[in-house]
């Protein structure tokens, strides 16, 4: 089971360059690419939001045609820059985007995916109009009943904002609501072998709840390397990555979630021809 996850496109439409200098829609080819390039073939992608930069309809389109190529299965929730009911118009095969206040998520695109070895559970952390992320009871209430239907199934986390300070303080501006809660939550279901998120735009893992916790770079930009708490906002153009939550058996031991990070060429042959290693010697 290989889940590949790819996180904050930021598409702008055909030709336009997001805050005037990041090619998102070339990046997001280059990722495309890259997933279809991949042997063993993942089973499924997952979208941890920003899909579009300003939740137009025109970059939801463009991001439709960029990620039809991608030949699994895919799934997404949205970020802070995605608009929830234009992103489910253009993605209109997607039912779990079109959602009502009186279902049970309470009209928030969270849902689980049953068809795979770990159970994919999507939380949405999106207020619209709030650039900072959180949950609130009812959308706990609800991850709370779907994470009690399989306790023994491998389960896989996946929503925008992570529950937790980046130490990017640009980015730990606005505090995770219910993230107390959350974690308190995630401690009785030890099946949650990863929580994975997007948003900060660089790969970082953490401790969370008793699990592992996870953020996947951008697509369309890399958030820049600078720890200060008075670094200002901004990003890079280095390659983007993604994440390959794989869940294996080796050695004879019980299947376990382990998560490895894959930069996307540049260009072409970026990274050089393959080497093979031989005659490898381990001294005594
Ligand atoms: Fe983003």
């Amino acid at each position: 089971m290989l889940i590949a996850q790819i996180s904050d496109i930021h598409l702008v439409p055909n030709g336009e360059l997001a805050y005037e200098a990041a090619d998102t829609a070339n990046a997001l080819g280059k990722v495309v690419d890259h997933i279809n390039g991949l042997s063993p073939a993942p089973d499924v992608v997952i979208v941890t939001g920003d899909i579009a930069d300003g939740g137009r309809l025109d970059s939801y389109q463009v991001a439709r045609e960029l990620l039809a190529p991608l030949a699994m299965p895919v799934f997404m929730v949205p970020g802070n820059h995605d608009h929830k009911g234009r992103m489910a118009k253009v993605f209109f095969d997607h039912a779990y985007l079109r959602t009502h206040p009186d279902s049970p998520n309470g009209g928030f695109i969270c849902y689980a995916i049953e068809d795979y070895a770990v159970r994919l559970i999507a939380l949405d952390t999106v207020t619209p109009g709030d650039h900072g992320g959180g949950l609130c009871p009812r959308r706990l209430a609800w991850l709370d009943a779907t994470l009690k239907e399989k306790p023994d199934v491998p389960t896989l986390i996946f929503m925008h904002h992570p529950p937790f300070p980046s130490a990017v303080g640009h980015m730990d501006l606005e505090p995770f609501k219910h993230r107390e809660d959350l974690s308190k939550l995630i401690q009785h279901h030890p099946q949650v072998e990863r929580i994975t998120c997007g948003h900060i735009h660089r790969p970082i893992s953490i401790r969370f709840g008793g699990s592992v916790a996870t953020v996947c770079p951008g697509v369309g930009m890399q958030i820049t390397m600078d720890l200060r708490p008075e670094a200002p906002s901004g990003f890079v153009l280095s390659p983007a990555g993604i994440l390959v939550h794989c869940l294996n058996q080796s050695w004879g031991d019980p299947p376990v979630l382990l998560t490895h990070l894959n930069l996307v060429e540049d260009f072409p042959g970026q990274f050089g021809p393959f080497y093979p290693f031989f005659n490898v010697e381990n001294p005594k």
